[in-house]
């Protein structure tokens, strides 16, 4: 169907079942265990209320923000995925394309089907990209990587250390599908296979994980990472106030470190019945407030509609990311079927501001929702 007539993210999901092969859609929608986290990742949002002003002038909106200090169009960003050429030859460069005139950030997998260099080949003036770095066992190979992010500094903005994932979740709908195509696959950036011999099987998520690090920690990691790059640090996979707390404290301690933290449970891909962005938001709000503050608190997962991106940014985030949304749209129609899905994201937030009387991103907060059936639990 034409992408026009398609009008939420589960219709765009729906077609890119249809055009992408039985082994990307496994890869893609696949989640560890019973995929607890994932459904919740998403149902969560229903459970919170808005609570709309009226006799607001609301002519215009605008979802202008900025993200460590970089002007973007729009505070919805694209979570690290691997291998979008998986779904389209478009791949990253497409996902680029896609949201170029949202001005939407884009952070890049270290598992990227396509080069750092080919995504940003053709970047939009002003485009804002981050790297996600899986450190990998052998540091020599992320350290090579760091320099080459460092050479493309007039596009990559951020290091993005995701934490959430030391080990492969256990994902059997990836697993499966595997068992009946036993090919591997390949990151494009990150040459693993290279010189080492790699197992077969285990799915694409365990394939891409070989020679990843598990023995990351704050004394070791940070100040090793500070040696290899001065981009700002973006943590990925805080999941506790705890955690948070511990970001916003060596911020603090170490100026110019870490920027953002990232609370993810990776689309409930790493632990099973681990909790929702929302959750450590609320977690966060209660017992370490200060941390929203001294750092930018990024969310994602689950994130289907407009108003689950303004009930994120209602409770403190700063920005709000999509990852199989994104991937979706890539198979739905390329670059045209990311452009469509942040089109759609980008309308359903302009009404939802309107709908609720704002005109700016930053008059959002705790006033605009009523979280008290998620705080119950
Ligand atoms: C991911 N995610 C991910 N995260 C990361 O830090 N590095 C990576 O390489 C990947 N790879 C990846 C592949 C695929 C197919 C998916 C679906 C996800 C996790 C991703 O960044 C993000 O946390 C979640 O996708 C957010 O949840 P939603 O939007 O998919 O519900």
């Amino acid at each position: 169907p034409p992408l026009h007539t398609l009008l939420n993210l589960d219709e765009i999901e729906a077609v890119a079942k249809t055009q992408v092969s039985k082994k990307c859609f496994a890869y893609y929608f696949s989640a560890g265990d019973d995929l607890i986290s994932k459904v919740y990742n998403g149902s969560v949002y229903r459970s919170i209320l808005l609570r709309p002003r009226v006799f607001v002038d609301c002519t215009s909106a605008t979802t202008a923000t900025t993200l460590l200090g970089h002007a973007v169009g729009t505070p919805l960003y694209v979570s690290p995925a691997a291998m979008a050429r998986l779904a389209h030859p478009d791949g990253e460069a497409g996902i680029a394309r896609g949201i170029s005139r949202f001005g939407a950030m884009q952070l890049v997998s270290n598992n990227a089907s396509q080069t750092p260099e080919q995504i940003v080949a053709d970047a939009a003036p002003g485009a804002v990209f981050g790297w996600q770095l899986y450190v990998q066992t052998t540091r020599a190979k992320s350290e090579a990587m760091l320099a080459r992010i460092n050479a493309l500094r007039a596009h990559f903005k951020c290091i993005v250390l995701t934490l959430d994932a030391p080990v492969p979740g256990k994902r059997e709908l990836d697993e499966k599908s595997n068992l009946e195509s036993a090919e591997t696959v390949d990151a494009a950036s990150n040459d693993k296979a290279a010189d080492e011999k790699r197992p077969g099987g285990g799915g694409v998520g365990q394939q891409l994980f070989w020679g990843t690090a598990a023995d990351l920690t704050w004394q070791t990691t940070l100040p090793w990472l500070a040696q290899h790059t001065d981009l700002p640090i973006v943590l990925k996979g805080v999941q506790t106030h705890e955690d948070a707390f511990l970001a916003a404290q060596y911020a603090r301690r170490h100026p110019g470190s870490i920027g953002a933290i990232i609370l993810s449970n990776h689309g409930g891909r790493a632990l099973d019945t681990a909790p929702p962005a929302v959750h450590t938001l609320l977690e966060i709000r209660k017992y370490c407030p200060e941390v929203f503050d001294t750092i930018e608190v990024w969310v994602d997962g689950g994130i289907k509609r407009g108003t689950d991106v303004i009930k994120a940014l209602c409770l403190g985030a700063k920005a709000v990311g999509v990852g199989r949304a994104a991937l979706w749209g890539l198979g739905a129609g390329g670059w045209k079927g990311v452009d469509r899905t942040f089109e759609i994201l980008q309308a359903e937030i302009d009404t939802c501001m309107k709908l609720l009387g704002v005109k700016e991103v930053s008059e959002l907060g705790p006033r605009f929702i009523n979280s008290r059936m998620v705080e119950r639990d």
